[in-house]
């Protein structure tokens, strides 16, 4: 039986993934690309074809900051598929990317510098957009698409006798001072992509909680820091040949700190490696690092998350609260539609 895995891709960590996946078996493997620029995604799957012809690969548009897009791609895969064993949660953005130099040239003089380039803490804000539904954009994209998603493929990924994964993309730029109860969209704050990502790791936790018991299991990774499109948009006007210059400094760093993972196919270690682990044997409470060491040997570790209980099922009410008030839009929107349709139709017909 073919293991059905669906990732967020096109470029970068995800499509590594891919490429890592279909290296070791596809056999086996049928893989879903789901993502939101089709010819990107064309292009995804020719290059993975090329390096694998007899390969499964298929794909699916779907906009994470998009409930219809959301939706309706769900519907698709409860369509196309009848199991799903592995949904890597892996899309991401971190638009208007603020990076400030004067925080960076004091965290450079301080105790806190292998923190500060292991973490972007403290150096990095953002200026979030709002989505047509009325979502932060980091947040619909990063977190709440993604968990209408696992909500609306509930049937598919909880079994009894057979386990399936979630696995998320988080970061180690994941802040507990960054995210607010009170404000779980991050509306009033200069920081939306760190506490997106932190309530992916609540989520996580969460998810386990709830879950568990029919078989479905959830952990976050970190890929350290990788050279991708992400990474290039933090400082836009950089010219690529100053990236090229700056990699022997990023290669020097490395030998400090082994969360520099820098390449696509190194920091989709960790994502890799949950895909081969038993889910019941994870911690969920523990945040799994791609890591690479001075030497360029890629490996696996988990650490400790700053989250707690009672915060992530706070977070998961406030969630569940907001999935019902945008299914009850969807459902009006839908009604008001058909009234359209219906006064459009009867005007004709007379
Ligand atoms: N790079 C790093 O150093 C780093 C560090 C920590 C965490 N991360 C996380 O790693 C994950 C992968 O990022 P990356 O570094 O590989 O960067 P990337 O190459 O930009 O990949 C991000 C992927 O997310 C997709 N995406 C973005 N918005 C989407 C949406 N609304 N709907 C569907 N797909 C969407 C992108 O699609 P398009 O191709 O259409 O843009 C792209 O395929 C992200 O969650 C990111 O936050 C990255």
């Amino acid at each position: 039986m073919a293991t059905v895995t669906y990732a967020f891709l096109c470029s970068g960590v995800g499509l590594a993934l891919c490429e890592r996946l279909l290296s070791q078996d596809t056999e086996r493997l049928r893989l879903c690309l789901a993502c939101r620029n089709m010819h990107r995604a064309q292009a995804a799957r020719s290059a993975l074809l090329a390096a694998h012809p007899t390969a499964q690969v298929d794909l699916l548009q779907m906009d994470t900051s998009s409930i219809f897009s959301v939706i309706r791609a769900a519907q698709e895969v409860r369509l196309r598929y009848d199991r799903l064993d592995y949904l890597y949660l892996n899309a991401g953005i971190m638009p208007n990317p603020q990076f400030d130099m004067k925080a960076f040239f004091k965290g450079l003089f301080s105790s806190n510098v292998i923190t500060m380039f292991a973490t972007a803490e403290g150096i990095l804000t953002q200026r979030d957009g709002v989505t047509p539904d009325g979502l932060g954009e980091i947040f619909a994209t990063n977190l709440f698409g993604h968990f209408l998603l696992v909500r609306e493929l509930e049937p598919m990924l909880c079994h009894a006798g057979r386990t399936s994964q979630l696995i998320w993309t988080s970061s180690s730029n994941a802040q507990r001072s960054a995210f607010s109860l009170e404000d779980i969209q991050h509306q009033t704050g200069t920081q939306p992509y760190s506490s997106s990502k932190y309530a992916s790791d609540l989520l996580s936790l969460a998810l386990n909680t709830h879950y568990n018991p029919q078989g479905l299991y959830s952990s976050v990774i970190c890929p350290g820091f990788v050279m991708t499109n992400l990474t290039y948009s933090i400082l836009p006007s950089f010219p690529a040949f100053l990236w090229t210059l700056l990699m022997p400094l990023f290669w020097l760093i490395r030998m400090f700190t082994n969360t520099f993972t820098l390449t696509p196919f190194n920091g989709a270690e960790a994502l890799f490696w949950l895909f081969k682990q038993k889910p019941e044997s994870l911690d969920p409470y523990a945040k799994y690092h791609s890591l690479t060491s001075g030497l360029g040997n890629n490996y696996t570790q988990p650490r400790k998350m700053d989250i707690d209980l009672g915060t992530s099922e706070s977070l998961y009410e406030k969630l569940l609260q907001l999935e019902s008030e945008v299914r009850r839009k969807v459902e009006e929107k839908k009604k008001e539609a058909q009234h359209a349709h219906r006064h459009l139709a009867g005007s004709v017909s007379s």
